[in-house]
């Protein structure tokens, strides 16, 4: 397929290098939705319950272009598989050809867009055009037995299972748009918390996906003034009237340095993606971006589901508070610290833009770091996951903690052990999560500490007793 896509697609000369395919400082003039009846056709509801959505059922739409894919094509590697459909979009061959033993998706070449205007006044590419009609090229490479369309930028990171799992509560017959506006408030508030920010990643079922192919080209004339692609694909959208259906695993990642706080509090929903690891510091102390991703991914790999879901726990003895955000982290707080207190952000990252009115105003709730650093919870990190007979084992531990007269009854601890079975939503979970509670096994000073997993009983509160 692949020769044969190179073939029928025109080569673009174009030399523009888009590094940020989706970074936007535009304003995105709203548009009225139409109202449209959908015609689904008949079908027996029971069709997608006899026959579950399976990651054969998507397609990918990766956008990239000849200069960036080879410095990004690592990340691709992360998360992709021989068995995956799809492609990634380049506006011509880069220099170094894909290795066909490597892990990675096949390369498109993209149609020519030179014949569409751009228009954005301030700047920006007009690679944004060609960006945006991935989208209707994904569907043209006429992929049968389609669900849904996944696009993202090439350094996007799908976790491919927990996909699956979450378009499983949606019917593909129906028309969806589905992804997240970004973590910060200045850039959801001027592209629209209506809008999926496209490095985040966003889904299109096939059937809405296939109809906006249709019209697509006619609808983008409309909107030469905007600065990114996702604010076209966003538009014409909008004209079908459709809106966004908000899923909170995509990460747009909209923000700079150390981006603990926003891992270690995830919302109770499976993560869909990360986006930005090269302006984020790598998510594990000394290693580099790539190995902390891969690192995240040998816990993802036992576990996807349960991957960063945050689970705490209070031991009364020592008066602690033990925060486990799966595969990734342990903290461990030397006092009672409330639930909700212990689920917000901690605001271990910088913003995005440092000289605005809105630096550091994020579209969740945060919590600023202890000044005093001794105050500060202790972090472990993940260092292995086992899976066996006994269940799921993750191992963290302790890592660099700025306090040189720690008296604590953590002082001596090492190594925190977790326990949990493998996480497998089924339909109703997916439509309605509740947070599992946790205990800890042992409750001494020493080096070791254990904890085990488990579903909360009927009326169990997480607090300390
Ligand atoms: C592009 O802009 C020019 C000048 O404004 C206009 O004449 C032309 O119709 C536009 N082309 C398209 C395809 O919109
Ligand atoms: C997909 O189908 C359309 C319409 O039949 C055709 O024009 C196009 O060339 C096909 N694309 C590929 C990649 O085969
Ligand atoms: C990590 O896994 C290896 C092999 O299963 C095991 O020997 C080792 O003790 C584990 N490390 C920790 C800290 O649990
Ligand atoms: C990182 O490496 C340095 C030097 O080897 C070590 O002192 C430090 O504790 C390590 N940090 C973590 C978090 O493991
Ligand atoms: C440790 O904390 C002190 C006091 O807050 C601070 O001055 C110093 O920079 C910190 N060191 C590191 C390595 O973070």
């Amino acid at each position: 397929m692949k020769s044969l896509i190179k073939t029928n697609l025109i080569l673009l000369s174009s030399s523009l290098c888009a590094i940020s395919l989706f970074i936007f400082i535009s304003i995105l003039f709203f548009t009225t939705s139409k109202i449209v009846t959908l015609d689904i056709g008949s079908f027996s509801p029971q069709a997608t319950k006899s026959n579950p959505t399976n990651v054969n059922h998507l397609v990918f739409g990766i956008a990239s272009s000849g200069n960036s894919w080879p410095k990004r094509q690592k990340y691709a590697k992360l998360w992709w598989n021989k068995k995956f459909k799809g492609c990634v979009f380049v506006d011509n061959l880069p220099h170094e050809e894909n290795d066909n033993n490597i892990n990675v998706p096949p390369l498109c070449v993209s149609q020519d867009t030179s014949k569409f205007n751009y228009t954005y006044r301030h700047g920006g590419l007009r690679s944004a055009i060609r960006v945006a009609r991935v989208v209707k090229e994904t569907v043209e490479l006429n992929h049968s037995n389609v669900r849904w369309y996944v696009f993202g930028d090439d350094d996007t990171i799908f976790f491919p299972e927990n996909l699956v799992k979450t378009l499983s509560k949606y019917d593909h017959r129906l028309w969806y748009y589905v992804g997240a506006y970004s973590e910060n408030y200045e850039g959801s508030q001027t592209f629209g918390f209506g809008m999926a920010f496209g490095g985040g990643g966003f889904v299109l079922s096939a059937s809405l996906a296939n109809v906006l192919a249709k019209v697509f080209d006619s609808c983008i004339e409309r909107y030469s003034h905007l600065y990114g692609s996702d604010a076209r694909v966003f538009s014409c959208i909008s004209e079908l009237g459709v809106g966004l259906t908000y899923e909170p695993g995509f990460h747009q990642v909209d923000m700079r340095g150390n981006i603990f706080g926003l891992l270690a509090a995830h919302p109770l929903s499976p993560l869909l993606s990360l986006h930005h690891p090269d302006i984020t510091d790598a998510i594990f102390p000394n290693m580099t971006t790539s190995k902390s991703l891969q690192h995240l991914f040998k816990a993802a790999n036992v576990d996807s589901q349960r991957i960063l879901q945050q689970t705490v726990c209070y031991e009364r003895q020592f008066s602690r508070t033990i925060s486990v955000s799966w595969g990734y982290a342990v903290q461990v707080f030397q006092n009672n610290v409330l639930l909700p207190d212990v689920l917000r952000v901690q605001e271990t990252f910088k913003p995005w833009k440092e000289n605005h009115v809105l630096a550091g105003v994020y579209t969740f709730s945060t919590r600023e770091i202890h000044h005093d650093p001794c105050k500060r919870p202790k972090i472990f990190y993940l260092d292995n996951v086992s899976s066996g007979k006994d269940g799921i084992v993750s191992s963290y531990t302790k890592s660099f903690h700025n306090c040189s007269n720690d008296k604590t009854s953590s002082k001596n601890l090492e190594v925190i052990k977790v326990v949990t079975n493998k996480l497998d939503l089924d339909s109703k979970q997916l439509q309605n999560p509740r947070r599992q509670c946790c205990d800890v096994l042992n409750s001494n000073s020493g080096h070791l500490m254990e904890i085990a997993i488990r579903e909360c009983n009927y009326e169990e509160l997480i607090y300390m007793h």
